[in-house]
């Protein structure tokens, strides 16, 4: 089959009278229609400098084309945040598929980062096949879980500490953005949360709640919750962040108390949480999903290694290929639990690896010798991959908290 001839659409950043025309393009490709009352629900989160259109001259759309990013901030190993964009809102019109438009959006809004001196940049994908290609790596997974409620016991002795409380949607809305603010400084690859960001979460209007009841709200001094009922005796977890262990105990008592419901389910619980260790029986919290979740791209390698801390003790020269844009380079980091230090080097490379594996590294949430094993990193003596993971090896499985 002949391919279609490449498209160089005409780029440019929107304004805001595009937002409507950008929800079509969003809602042709995602699947769904976004009313006018949508699209005003949305407004506040929309900064049309963040926002790439591509248009086809011999096309009456006037938006075939989009690639946003919304302006976060990340956690790393350690503690320390880097601005970080996070991408988004990325769709080509079916009418323009494959013929380059993604390539040409991925291309302008990488390069406009580099101009703006960002180091890493995130997102989250459909599909994971599409954004390696670009120096993006798949850093962090996602787990559904879902546990049957009914036959959930607490261990004997498991704590139970209580001072979880419900509460209305403006009383949780007057906690709950503290309570995350704490929640990301200590969970590596977290996501912070603008305050435009919290009241769109608040709307809460009802064609967004897959059928369910309007958000529940439970809060604790150190630790906020909020949930829907929904059908056939469900309970869907929206939020779980606790800032300690008791905050974590109490919140996960009373939603498992919650009597009349079958089923919880939720993506609020990593590989290493400690919840089915509180339980009698840990398998009542049954894994029903994993895949990639955060993925990086890092544009400014050594302010990226150097923002983090590492577990032991490590120095090593890193050769980092970019096929894509060119940002990789030879760098030595020497590291330890205090922080880091991250250079340009001509010394001999103990390590190879491309951009892409590097940003699966960054917050720790993969190993290096498995993607040695999978070809995406070479390391002529061994022993050097197995000081790299234990020195990247983050304090708790890195989690970003918040779909975008
Ligand atoms: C995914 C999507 C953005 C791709 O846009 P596109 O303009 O067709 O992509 P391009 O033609 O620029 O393709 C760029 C490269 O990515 C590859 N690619 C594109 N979509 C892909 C996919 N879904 N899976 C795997 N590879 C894909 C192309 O084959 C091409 O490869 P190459 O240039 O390295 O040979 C578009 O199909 C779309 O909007 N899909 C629905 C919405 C969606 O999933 N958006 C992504 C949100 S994270």
């Amino acid at each position: 089959m002949i391919p279609p001839p490449r498209l160089i659409p005409t780029l440019r950043r929107a304004t805001a009278d595009d937002l409507p025309a950008i929800g079509a393009a969003q809602g042709r490709a995602f699947g769904f229609h976004m009313s006018p009352a949508d699209i005003e629900d949305f407004r506040p989160l929309f900064e049309p400098d963040r926002w790439l259109l591509a248009h086809d001259p011999a096309d009456p759309d006037p938006v075939v084309a989009v690639a946003a990013s919304y302006p976060f901030d990340v956690t790393l190993p350690g503690g320390s945040v880097l601005p970080a964009p996070g991408v988004t809102w990325v769709s080509v019109a079916a009418t323009h598929r494959r013929r380059g438009v993604l390539r040409a959006l991925m291309t302008e809004q990488l390069r406009g980062f580099v101009a703006d001196g960002v180091a890493v940049v995130l997102l989250t994908a459909s599909e994971g096949g599409i954004y390696g290609r670009f120096g993006y790596g798949a850093a962090t997974t996602d787990r559904r879980v879902e546990i049957d409620r009914r036959f959930v016991m607490f261990r004997p002795g498991a704590p139970d500490p209580g001072g979880a409380r419900f509460a209305d949607a403006a009383q949780a809305r007057a906690h709950a953005p503290d309570v995350h603010r704490r929640w990301c400084a200590r969970n590596p690859g977290a996501v912070s949360r603008s305050e435009r960001w919290w009241e769109n979460v608040f709307l809460d209007r009802e064609h967004h709640r897959g059928g369910g009841t309007a958000l529940f709200h439970l809060l604790h001094d150190d630790g906020y919750a909020s949930f829907r009922r929904g059908p056939n005796d469900t309970c869907r977890v929206a939020d779980l962040f606790a800032v300690t262990e008791d905050a974590h105990a109490a919140l996960w008592r009373v939603v498992l108390g919650l009597d009349l419901v079958q089923s919880v389910s939720t993506t609020a619980v990593p590989a290493d949480d400690p919840l089915p260790f509180l339980l009698a029986d840990g398998r009542r919290v049954r894994t029903t999903g994993l895949a990639d979740g955060l993925w990086a791209r890092i544009l400014d390698v050594p302010v990226a290694l150097a923002a983090r801390t590492y577990a032991t003790e490590l120095d090593v020269v890193v050769e980092v290929g970019d096929p894509f844009l060119d940002r990789g380079g030879r760098f030595r980091l020497r590291g330890d639990p205090d922080g880091a230090v991250c250079e340009p080097t001509t010394g001999p490379p103990d390590v190879h690896l491309d951009v892409a594996a590097l940003g699966s590294l960054l917050f720790g949430g993969h190993r290096a010798q498995t993607l040695a094993r999978a070809r995406l990193i070479d390391a002529p003596d061994p022993a050097v991959l197995r000081r790299v993971d234990a020195a990247f090896t983050a304090e708790r499985e890195p989690q970003y908290g918040t779909s975008f």
